[in-house]
C-alpha cells in the first residue's frame, strides 16, 4: 500500500520524506491555508522534497470553466502534481476532461460507493474516500472504502482507492486489510505506526544483554 502524508507543512513533509518510505503528499485548501505560505511555492517545495512522489493540489472554484482554468494552471507547475477535484457535478465533468488530456486527478470528499462510481467512470487516478469524517457522525467510514475497492476490482477500473481523513493507526490497518491502494494521514499518525511496546522492551533487553557482555562490533583498539 502507498503511504502519503496529509499536510501543507513543508517541515512535516521533510520529516516524513527522511524515512525513505513516503510515496506522496496530499494537500487541501484548509491545510494550505494553515501553512500560512503561498499555494504554488508550498506545492513546488513539496515536489522537491518528495522526488517522484504524487503531490495532490486542489482546485477551489466550483464552476466548470474556472475549475478547468485552475486545474490547467496547477497541473502546469510540476509533472508530479495530481489535480485534486471535489466530488461535485462540474467536478466530475472536469475529471473526464483532464483524464482525456492525460492529466492525473484525485477526486476528493468522496463518502459513498455511488460517488466513487462516478469518479471511477470519469477516469479518476485516485478516489479519496474519507473515513474519519464518517466515523465522526457515528457511521463506519471504512465500509465505503471496502465497497469501492471491490467495485474497482470487479469492474476493472484503473482508479486507485485512497483512504483519507485518517484519524488513528487502526484506520491504516483496516485500509490494508480491505485492499486500499493508498492511505494518506497526518505526520503524527505515521509516527504512531512505528510504535509497539514489545519492540521497545525487546530492544532495551538486547542492548542491556550486549552491554553486560562487554561486547563490541568494532575491533577493540
Ligand atoms: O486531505 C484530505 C483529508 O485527509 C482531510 O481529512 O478529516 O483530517 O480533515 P480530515
Amino acid at each position: 500500500m502507498k503511504l502519503f502524508v496529509d499536510t501543507g507543512d513543508v517541515a512535516e513533509v521533510q520529516k516524513a520524506a527522511e524515512w525513505g518510505i513516503l510515496d506522496g503528499v496530499t494537500t487541501n485548501p484548509t491545510l494550505i491555508a494553515k501553512s500560512g505560505k503561498g499555494f504554488k511555492e508550498t506545492v513546488l517545495k513539496i515536489c522537491e522534497l518528495v522526488p517522484g512522489g504524487d503531490i495532490s493540489a486542489e482546485v477551489v472554484a466550483t464552476d466548470y470553466d474556472t475549475m478547468l482554468k485552475e486545474a490547467l494552471e496547477i497541473a502546469s507547475w510540476h509533472p508530479q502534481i495530481v489535480v485534486k477535484v471535489p466530488l461535485i457535478e462540474p467536478g466530475i465533468s472536469l475529471v473526464k476532461t483532464l483524464s482525456d488530456r492525460g492529466i492525473r486527478t484525485n477526486v476528493t470528499l468522496v463518502f459513498s460507493l455511488s460517488q466513487a462510481l462516478l469518479a471511477a467512470k470519469a477516469g479518476a487516478t485516485f478516489i479519496s474516500n474519507f473515513v474519519g469524517r464518517v466515523d465522526d457522525i457515528s457511521d463506519d467510514g471504512m465500509n465505503a472504502v471496502a465497497d469501492t475497492v471491490n467495485m474497482v476490482n470487479n469492474f476493472g477500473f484503473d482508479s486507485e482507492v485512497l483512504v483519507a481523513s485518517v484519524r488513528h493507526p487502526l484506520h491504516v490497518v483496516q485500509a490494508i486489510n480491505v485492499g486500499a491502494h493508498i492511505a494518506t494521514m497526518p505526520l503524527k499518525i505515521i509516527e504512531m505506526l512505528f510504535k509497539h511496546p514489545l519492540t521497545d522492551i525487546g530492544l532495551k533487553r538486547f542492548l542491556a544483554d550486549w552491554d553486560q557482555a562487554g561486547l563490541s562490533i568494532f575491533p577493540k583498539s
